[in-house]
């Protein structure tokens, strides 16, 4: 369904040649590039800050998409906006201040996304609605690429969009996203979806064809 969006993860890209990666799978059309922070903390992995995220920005000619698993958030917001993220996802549960975390993304002129873990429920995010341009459901636990798809997170989806209404906000779902997994979520009403594993299998710089072909079973 091309009325959805695909956002590949760099995380399971080869590291050592992420700029090729990037613009292999936006040539194989990827529509948004999916950069997942995680900072061994919040979540049991580490991956790359700013500096990282700045040097792969000009090989980005869609949209990068921030997904910070880190806490706190606030202190590196500034420096993910200056390396050119276009949309910066907090976490829920990374910190007691979730409004201000949204509200400083904004303020630093990224769209503001807001990621829900699995186990976290959606009924106190009302208060923050007119603040997102994105609310990410996390369909595993975050931390790693592979990770089996969490199926009780398509309730939350349908609720969340009924929750949403008429608001121009995105729903992503991150985690899992395989062609038999995809068409629940659109279903559910997901716009955006996250795939890692699912879009680089098989494929690499030298034999990018794979990438198209699995965005395309998406
Ligand atoms: C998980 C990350 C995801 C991950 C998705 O912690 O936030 O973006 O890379 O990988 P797959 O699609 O392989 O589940
Ligand atoms: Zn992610």
């Amino acid at each position: 369904d091309r009325s959805i969006k695909i956002a590949p993860s760099i995380l399971s890209a080869d590291f050592a040649n992420f700029g090729q990666e990037i613009r292999a799978i936006e040539a194989q059309g990827a529509d948004w590039v999916h950069v997942d922070v995680m900072d061994g903390h919040f979540v049991p992995n580490l991956t790359f800050g700013p500096p990282l995220v700045k040097a792969i920005r000009p090989h980005i000619q869609t949209v990068m998409d921030v997904h910070l698993m880190i806490a706190p958030v606030d202190p590196y917001i500034d420096a993910f906006a200056e390396a050119g993220a276009d949309v910066i996802s907090a976490h829920l549960e990374a910190g007691p201040h979730i409004h201000r975390t949204l509200q400083a993304i904004r303020g630093a002129g990224c769209k503001a996304g807001l990621a829900i873990n699995p186990g976290s429920g959606i009924d106190g995010i009302d208060y923050l609605l007119d603040m997102v341009d994105l609310i990410c459901v996390m369909t595993v636990n975050p931390g790693f690429g592979g990770q089996k798809f969490i199926h009780s997170q398509i309730d939350k989806v349908k609720t969340l969009r009924a929750k949403i209404g008429d608001r121009p906000i995105h729903i992503e779902i991150d985690g899992g996203i395989t062609p038999e997994t995809a068409p629940l979520m659109a279903a559910a009403g997901a716009d955006v979806l996250v795939a890692g594993s699912a879009v680089f299998k098989g494929g690499s710089v030298e034999n990018p064809a794979p990438y198209g072909a699995n965005i395309r079973a998406i």
